[in-house]
């Protein structure tokens, strides 16, 4: 929880100063999620590792997760850089699947990062699992989501496909948005350059 608040206050401040600075903000909004002690256990199992908090704090790195959601791609990597350059921040591993998305044609960047909590007794390195993605994907991620578990027997391959499609489709409207806030943001930053006077 405290490895939670952390990255939410960080993602909060840069929301802020980026507001204040460009006039706009790349993040659109966040959802931050701790992971049930049930799943913890399910997810033990899964992975045939003992049932222990040490083997937890071990081997699961996405007890902590925080999701950040942008409105345009350029965002998700500027979210992104701004997160690892602070000097708190380790990278673990990241997994970008924008780049390369999955089969089922899920996308987002997921980073796993490290940062320092202070307890009262103890400084504790805690890992948290950030998720960065478009409202778009978002949109579909949640769907697919909901659609797997609702499913009571296994999702059927022209529904996958289906499924999967509508990723391709998303995909493309995610680059199209970006073209289109490219061109206008260009056009503003082009009439305020002429209209700024010579400093
Ligand atoms: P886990 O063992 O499940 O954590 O997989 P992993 O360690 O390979 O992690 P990965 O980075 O692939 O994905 C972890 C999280 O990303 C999941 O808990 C979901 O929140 C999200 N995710 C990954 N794949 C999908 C997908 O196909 N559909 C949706 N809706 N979410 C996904
Ligand atoms: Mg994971």
């Amino acid at each position: 929880r405290a490895a939670i608040k952390q990255v939410r206050i960080k993602i909060e401040i840069l929301s802020e100063d980026f507001a204040v600075r460009h006039d706009y903000n790349p993040i659109h909004h966040m959802q931050t999620r701790l992971k049930s002690l049930q799943s913890i256990v399910e997810k033990l199992q899964r992975k045939q590792l003992p049932v222990t908090m040490d083997a937890a704090i071990s081997f699961l790195t996405d007890i902590a997760g925080v999701r950040v959601i942008c409105s345009y791609l350029d965002d998700i990597y500027t979210v992104a850089r701004l997160l690892l350059q602070q000097d708190d921040v380790r990278l673990i591993r990241t997994r970008d699947y924008i780049r390369e998305p999955k089969e089922n044609g899920y996308r987002s960047l997921h980073l796993v990062i490290e940062i320092p909590i202070f307890l009262s007794e103890q400084r504790l390195l805690m890992p948290v699992e950030v998720q960065i993605r478009t409202i778009a994907m978002d949109f579909w991620a949640s769907l697919e989501h909901q659609l797997k578990y609702k499913a009571a027997t296994q999702v059927p391959d022209d529904v996958r496909e289906e499924l999967y499609q509508c990723a391709i489709a998303i995909a493309d409207i995610d680059e199209r948005m970006q073209n289109i806030c490219r061109k206008l943001r260009g056009q503003c930053e082009g009439e305020k350059d002429s209209t700024s006077p010579a400093t």
